[in-house]
């Protein structure tokens, strides 16, 4: 039902275009040009997720990029970072997209675990995980700006 590609710079630009309305205005990427380079370094694993018609609908990313600072990530799992566009948000389809960036995770990966890292106040994420079985492993602070953040993990990778 989705197909996903490494991220190029055309989908870098559409993805550090879109806009979440308050209070998820959090995730607005607003330093465009530093944020595409970020999305193509390879190390941050970045892939686009298109439609059956081949429309970007959403963006995935694997490893450290999903991980936030005072964070205690010394277990080993998998860190999912994870976005769909705005327009489609908030419409109940949360868990279809995310369980099929854990379908081309666990081909990708084969992890022990797959591990998100969720600012605290974002219910309707943390809402969409635990749905997939994920649960809650801890609660941080992020030192920079005092926010709250959850880590939740999921130990089963048979999806
Ligand atoms: C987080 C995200 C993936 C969720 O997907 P979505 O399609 O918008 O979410 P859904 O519409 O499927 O809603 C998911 C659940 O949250 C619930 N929900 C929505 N708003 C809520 C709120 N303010 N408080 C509590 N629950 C809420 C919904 O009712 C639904 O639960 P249900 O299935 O039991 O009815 C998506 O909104 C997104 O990509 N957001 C921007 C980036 C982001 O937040 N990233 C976080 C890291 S994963």
């Amino acid at each position: 039902m989705f197909a996903f590609r490494r991220v190029d710079k055309s989908d870098a630009r559409t993805i550090t275009s879109w806009r979440y309305e308050p209070p998820y205005n959090f995730y607005n990427n607003l330093q465009q040009d530093a944020e595409i380079d970020y999305l193509l370094h390879p190390q941050n694993n970045f892939y686009s997720i298109l439609d059956a018609t081949g429309e970007l609908v959403a963006y995935c990313s694997f490893g450290q990029d999903g991980q936030v600072i005072g964070g205690d990530y010394r277990d080993e799992a998998l860190d999912i970072g994870f976005g769909i566009r705005p327009d489609l948000t908030g419409r109940g389809k949360g868990v279809e997209y995310a369980k099929a960036v854990l379908e081309f995770a666990d081909t990708l990966f084969e992890p022990k675990a797959f591990r998100v890292t969720i600012a605290a106040f974002n219910k309707r994420a943390i809402r969409v995980w635990q749905k997939l079985e994920f649960e809650h492993q801890q609660s941080f602070e992020r030192g920079s700006d005092r926010m709250q953040f959850i880590i939740l993990m999921r130990t089963n990778c048979i999806i």
